[in-house]
């Protein structure tokens, strides 16, 4: 299920954080106040356990305006389709005209997550990490997205 984020998510967002931000990972307060920014776009998906506890697996957190802050999921349950589900509801944001975000250069796996799912890649911010550059990333609903991926349903 895919809902807002609380403060009691908190411990399990930071797991999710540090894990995938090895380099640059948010802390407790920086979430804290994108919670307030953001309360009705800082979203987790989460699944019910086996014993019926439920785990929070991924996490995403846009602004209106659509530039997306972050977007993660716990290494051990990537390639399942939760980080699509997270960046769907991003892009069925009703009147969004176009989201973005930065990608570090080194990062791979998340560029080639993002044009799976229809981004395209407009430019480039030299050494926005300090030491790194970004490609800056954009998508727009009238973009064609690969496969009608756009439609597919949750995990
Ligand atoms: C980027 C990230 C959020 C993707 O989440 P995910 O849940 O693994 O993504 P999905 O399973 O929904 O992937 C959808 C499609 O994107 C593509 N894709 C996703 N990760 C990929 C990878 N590492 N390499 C190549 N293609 C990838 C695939 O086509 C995939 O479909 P498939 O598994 O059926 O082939 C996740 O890898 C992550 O948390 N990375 C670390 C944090 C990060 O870099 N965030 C983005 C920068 S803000």
């Amino acid at each position: 299920m895919i809902r807002p984020f609380t403060l009691e998510d908190l411990d399990a967002i930071l797991k999710i954080e540090q894990l995938s931000f090895p380099k640059s990972p948010y802390d407790r307060m920086t979430f804290v106040h994108l919670q307030v920014l953001y309360p009705q776009s800082f979203l987790v998906y989460t699944e019910k356990r086996a014993d019926g506890e439920e785990e929070v697996l991924g996490y995403i957190i846009f602004s209106p305006e659509g530039h997306i802050i972050s977007l993660a999921v716990l290494p051990e349950h990537r390639r399942k389709g939760i980080g699509r589900a997270l960046l769907h509801q991003a892009m069925e944001t009703p009147q969004l005209r176009l989201l973005h975000a930065e990608v570090r250069r080194s990062n791979l796996g998340a560029q080639a997550f993002y044009l799976r799912m229809g981004f395209r890649i407009m430019g480039m911010a030299p050494n926005y990490y300090g030491n790194e550059d970004a490609l800056i990333i954009q998508w727009k609903p009238s973009f064609v997205t690969p496969s009608s991926e756009r439609h597919s349903g949750h995990h």
